[in-house]
């Protein structure tokens, strides 16, 4: 098939584009390496350096590719810049998507599937774990705007016939992971512990969040291409790690013996999270495989090798 993945260099996108390429599909990435990297970039794909809020050039790659199937991965993924610059985060988050949208619709493309998030769009939950059916209360300017572009999808699907898949992601973690991402703890706590520096756990450690490793999340979307027309699923573990086991799993896989600095709780962060899978194994066939300390340990071999050996 032809797909176009919009987020092709950053960290899941680029996973995504490495499998459909594995596959045998023609794939084209739109991303403006503004948080993704070149080195990223699978050398089989098409790589077109556009914004996606510039309208007239995402026109023009889809003239180009005429993509079967839209993946779409960009976005301003940072919750405290959404909430330091929250005009930014909507331009790019949701003007941005519908300048996609709205070309998948012109050019008859068969299936949008879009990258949602389960950790910022539940608030916090009100009971444990939040399926896709629980109160949509975002605590902030990303969990709006990437709550939104559901909205539009759901419009356009009723108004227009465009079919889609959203897949509402957990706290994603693996290799190339960025430390500004949503699950950025992981390669935070890898990078200062291998560096021999004390990580500091925000709050007494007993805060929670829902892990799902990469190559997890890679399956949903391969899955996504064929499965969950107009709907919408959760994408995680259904399994709370605290902050203080993510410590702890870093640490055995770093080998670092120290202890944490326990600072400040900050504000404007859910408590606990952790996210109902069963339509997604039910209607997707899709079941997590990596358990946490597995992914913990790929993690820290990732960003050990990004590292080269240094001691900084
Ligand atoms: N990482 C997580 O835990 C997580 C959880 C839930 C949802 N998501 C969603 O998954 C997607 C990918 O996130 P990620 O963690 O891989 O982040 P990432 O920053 O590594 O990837 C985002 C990519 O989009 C590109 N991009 C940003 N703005 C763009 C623009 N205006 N035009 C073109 N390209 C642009 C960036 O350069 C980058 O390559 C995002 O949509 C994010 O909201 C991530």
């Amino acid at each position: 098939m032809r797909i176009l993945v919009t987020g092709g260099a950053g960290f899941i996108g680029s996973h995504v584009v490495d499998r459909y390429v594995a596959d045998g599909h023609h794939v084209a990435i739109i991303d403006n390496l503004s948080t993704g990297f070149e080195e990223n970039i699978n050398p089989q794909a098409v790589f077109y350096k556009v914004d996606i809020t510039d309208q007239q050039a995402v026109a023009e790659v889809f003239e180009k590719e005429r993509p079967e199937i839209v993946n779409h991965h960009a976005a301003q993924m940072d919750v405290r810049r959404s909430v330091a610059d929250p005009a930014f985060d909507a331009v790019t988050n949701i003007v941005g998507s519908i300048h996609l949208i709205e070309n998948a619709v012109r050019t008859n493309v068969s299936k949008f599937i879009y990258a949602s998030t389960g950790g910022a769009v539940y608030g916090e939950p009100r009971y444990l774990p939040a399926d896709e059916d629980h109160p949509i209360n975002p605590l902030s300017q990303y969990g709006i705007s990437k709550h939104t572009v559901e909205h539009y999808l759901q419009l356009y699907q009723v108004n227009d016939g465009l079919t889609y898949t959203v897949l509402r992601y957990g706290n994603v973690y693996g290799p190339r992971q960025n430390p500004h991402g949503e699950a950025g703890v992981n390669a935070i706590f890898a990078g200062l512990m291998l560096a021999g520096k004390q990580p500091t756990i925000f709050g007494d450690g007993s805060k929670t969040r829902d892990y799902v490793y990469v190559s997890d999340v890679v399956e949903a979307n391969v899955l996504a291409l064929a499965k969950g027309d107009n709907d919408i699923f959760n994408i995680a573990t259904g399994i709370q790690t605290t902050d203080q086991e993510v410590f702890e799993a870093i640490a055995a896989a770093t080998g670092f013996t120290g202890r944490p600095i326990y600072g400040q709780e900050r504000k404007g962060e859910i408590r606990h999270s952790a996210l109902d899978i069963t339509k997604a194994r039910r209607k997707l066939g899709w079941e997590p495989k990596v358990p946490f300390a597995e992914g913990s340990r790929l993690t820290v071999e990732a960003v050990r090798a990004q590292r080269g050996g240094r001691k900084d």
